[in-house]
């Protein structure tokens, strides 16, 4: 197939080119910096420069390509802000971002649309020692400003499925980890002596490897039911504690510094101290069944020693 690709040059970007190209399929990466073409060339693709949230630059960025399949793969939460607002870029790439993307895909031709949601939507909440499957409530509220998050989850869901003509595909990821994923991102604060660790205990969640997670975009793009949303984690949960304590340990940091939650607070951005409370527990079983796909690293140690 060929597919539009927004998101190319990041965390898991840069492993779905490969799978992509692996897999036989053709594509058009849409990057908004012209200096990171050689990133997405060199992995086989065509590079098409349009920032995503500028709708009209992106139609004419698009302009005589064509492509079966968009791949919604972009977010900005790499130098995210202290404060969550509505405007935040990676809010606006799930709502604004999709609908521009949606509108790309009818100039360039394309009759499928996988997107990237997370299993955040699940609620920034203790959520149980239950596996959570697709069947659970999504865009829980708690009446935090995590809630900005959620829905911005559930808008991007809400806008492919509902696209007439467009077989709308949503994969709920877990927490990346990986190349330029959350454990190299904490490795680096830990080796700083950054705080990255609140006393006390802390949420567990389910995390996936990204190229596990890119090799799941592949398969849903190729065998996703429309209309189907599919949760993208590995087979073992972890706590945020043990996570930063393994990261630690494979790649020789110092172990994590350990903080006053209300210091944490002062330290890390907006989401992180929400995320590190927050347990939610996932199941990949309609994965599995649904499009053949499961995770070749089992669990973040396994996952971890391979890199
Ligand atoms: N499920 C998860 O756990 C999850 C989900 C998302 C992110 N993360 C984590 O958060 C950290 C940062 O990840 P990230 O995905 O935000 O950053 P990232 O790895 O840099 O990837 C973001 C991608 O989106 C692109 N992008 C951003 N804004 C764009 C725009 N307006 N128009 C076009 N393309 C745009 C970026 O392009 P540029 O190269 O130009 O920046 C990049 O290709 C990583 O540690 C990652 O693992 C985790």
């Amino acid at each position: 197939m060929r597919v539009l690709l927004a998101g190319a040059t990041g965390a898991i970007g840069v492993p779905l080119l490969s799978a992509l190209a692996g897999a036989g399929h053709e594509v058009v990466a849409v990057i908004r910096d012209p200096a990171k073409r050689r990133l997405v060339t060199d992995g086989g693709a065509v590079a098409v420069i349009a920032d995503v949230l500028d709708r009209d630059a992106l139609l004419r960025a698009v302009d005589g390509v064509s492509a079966d399949v968009v791949m919604h793969q972009a977010t900005a939460l790499r130098n995210a802000s202290r404060r969550l607002t509505p405007d935040d870029p990676t809010i606006a790439l799930r709502g604004r971002g999709t609908a521009n993307l949606l509108d790309a895909a009818r100039v360039v031709g394309a009759h499928r649309f996988v997107t990237q949601s997370l299993i955040t939507g699940y609620g920034y909440r203790d959520n149980g020692e239950r596996l959570l499957t697709e069947e659970d409530e999504f865009g829980v509220h708690v009446g935090t400003v995590a809630d900005l998050v959620t829905d911005s989850s559930v808008a991007t869901e809400r806008q492919v499925f509902a696209a007439e003509g467009i077989e709308g595909i949503a994969l709920r990821y877990g927490m990346f980890y990986g190349k330029n994923a959350f454990s190299d991102m904490f490795a680096d604060m830990m080796r700083k002596r950054a705080p990255v660790l609140p006393r006390g205990r802390t949420g567990t969640t389910s995390f996936v490897h990204v190229a596990d997670a890119a090799a799941a975009a592949v398969a849903a793009m190729e065998r996703g039911r429309p209309g189907e949303a599919y949760n993208i984690v590995d087979d073992e949960p972890m706590s945020w504690r043990d996570f930063l304590m393994t990261v630690a340990r494979t790649h020789g940091t110092p172990r994590p510094v350990v903080t006053p939650r209300w210091l944490l607070r002062l330290a890390v951005p907006y989401l992180g101290c929400l995320l590190i409370d927050t347990t939610t527990r996932v199941s990949h079983a309609k994965a599995t069944r649904e499009l053949g796909w499961a995770p070749v690293h089992r669990s973040v140690p396994e996952g971890l020693k391979a890199r």
